[in-house]
């Protein structure tokens, strides 16, 4: 199982110049330890070199390199192929303009996430930083992150989440949960009445595939579940008055 073998790689190829998107076949030799994202790369460097691909880090710590992977949400650069059947089809995550090839457009991550307060970082965790006083300047403080979230938008990719393009979203409620736990300056009313609404915490169908392609362990769809109940507990007493109210009217 160790020896290597011959996979064919079927790769969703689309272009500014392209009038409609096509699969190329490529074949490569694999080892037990290749990695979708060596094979890509692999690809570009010896038969395509116009494959757009995007990756940083290499070990699942940046997000930029989400893709489907025959048919789910993977980062490439730590799923092996020998996990995979052959062929190993390849293509873009769902639910987001495809730049090129397989490189989407994250712009719809960062949109969901700003309005529920994306940096999420503690002080005494910032780069640099442990006495919790000082902030790491305006910049980098515009890149802090949703504590262990990449943003590697597959929960918004996995269905069926990807069918509804005006769905907050996982990742955005994820962290909405999480400014409600912790708001650390954040307006608690004005998070909960973002995601209090029929594309908010309400569109969750429960599905959980969220959960089960987010490779951060967020747990999104846990996450959203306690959002719910956040929500019924606020609503609560607003209930109970209108129902003594009209009850004694
Ligand atoms: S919640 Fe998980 S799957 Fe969604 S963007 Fe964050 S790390 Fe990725
Ligand atoms: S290259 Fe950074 S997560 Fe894959």
């Amino acid at each position: 199982m160790n020896a290597p073998r011959t996979v064919l790689l079927k790769v969703f190829r689309s272009g500014p110049d392209d009038k409609a998107p096509r699969y190329d076949q490529f074949r490569l030799t694999a080892g037990p330890r290749t990695t979708v994202l060596d094979a890509l790369l692999a690809v570009r460097r010896r038969q395509d070199p116009s494959l757009a691909v995007r990756h940083s880090c290499l070990h699942g710590s940046c997000g930029t390199c989400g893709m489907r992977v025959n048919g789910r949400e993977v980062l490439a650069c730590v799923t092996r192929l020998k996990e995979l059947g052959d062929p190993v089809v390849v293509e873009p995550l769902a639910g987001a303009p495809v730049a090129g090839d397989l490189v989407v457009d994250m712009e719809h991550v960062y949109q969901r996430l700003e309005p529920v307060g994306r940096p999420l970082v503690r002080a005494s965790e910032r780069a640099g930083k442990n006495d919790g006083k000082a902030g790491p300047g305006p910049v980098l403080e515009g890149l802090e992150r949703f504590e262990d979230c990449i943003e590697c938008g597959l929960c918004l990719s996995a269905r069926p989440v990807a069918g509804d393009p005006r769905f907050l979203g996982p990742v955005a409620l994820a962290a909405a949960e999480r400014v409600l736990e912790e708001p650390r300056g954040a307006d608690p009313r004005a998070v909960l009445g973002l995601v209090d609404d029929a594309h908010g915490a309400w569109r969750c169908h429960t599905a959980f595939e969220c959960s089960a392609v987010c490779p951060a362990r967020v747990d999104p769809g846990a996450a959203i579940m306690r959002l719910r109940g956040r929500l019924l507990r606020d609503r609560l007493p607003r209930l109970v008055g209108r129902y003594h109210r009209e009850g004694r009217s």
